[in-house]
């Protein structure tokens, strides 16, 4: 099965970390997590911390550090299809989307979001439909769980539970 990668940019908080680490690998549909740790989370405890948020899931192997994630999606430009998640009915709407093989989510900080740099450097644009609230948007580790759910259910669909 293929799996797909996250390009996380800039995320500010260990805990949100935790629970996208511990989603990703019980979920068993991400090959790496790349993150661009510009606010140094990764320093002092933090790692503990991800840890304890994950409820100890996090090996730490599938997460690379990167610099900058503007070279990043440059260089691997051709290696990924590097898809931009952002809020709006602009970008291709979650309900329509097919992933395929080399799939990179790029997710944005729990504030600000992604950076109008770093969408212009990906493919495409993803979002997931909001029913209330049109303007605000998803938690980062809601937004994540949405879209692996989707990998998820692209991925097993017809396959019995017990075969997975
Ligand atoms: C808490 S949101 C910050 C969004 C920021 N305020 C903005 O307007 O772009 C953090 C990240 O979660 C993801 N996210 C949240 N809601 C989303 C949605 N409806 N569709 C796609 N991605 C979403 C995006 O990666 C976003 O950058």
């Amino acid at each position: 099965m293929n799996k797909l990668s996250l390009l996380l940019v800039g995320p500010r908080y260990s805990h949100s970390l935790g629970e996208i680490v511990r989603t990703s690998i019980a979920a068993g549909v991400v090959e790496r997590t790349y993150i661009e740790d510009s606010r140094k989370i990764f320093q002092d405890d933090h790692e503990n911390q991800i840890q304890r948020f994950s409820a100890g899931y996090s090996d730490f192997r599938e997460i690379v550090l990167i610099k900058d994630s503007l070279e990043f999606l440059d260089v691997n430009k051709g290696n990924y299809r590097r898809i931009a998640t952002v809020i709006g009915p602009a970008a291709e709407n979650l309900f329509e989307f097919k992933y395929m093989e080399n799939d990179l989510l790029v997710l944005g900080e729990e504030r600000k979001g992604l950076d109008d740099k770093v969408i212009a450097a990906c493919d495409t644009t993803l979002t997931i439909p909001q029913v209330v609230n049109k303007y605000k948007c998803y938690t980062l580790c809601s937004a994540v769980a949405m879209f692996l759910y989707e990998k998820m259910r692209q991925a097993y669909e017809g396959i019995p539970h017990s075969m997975q």
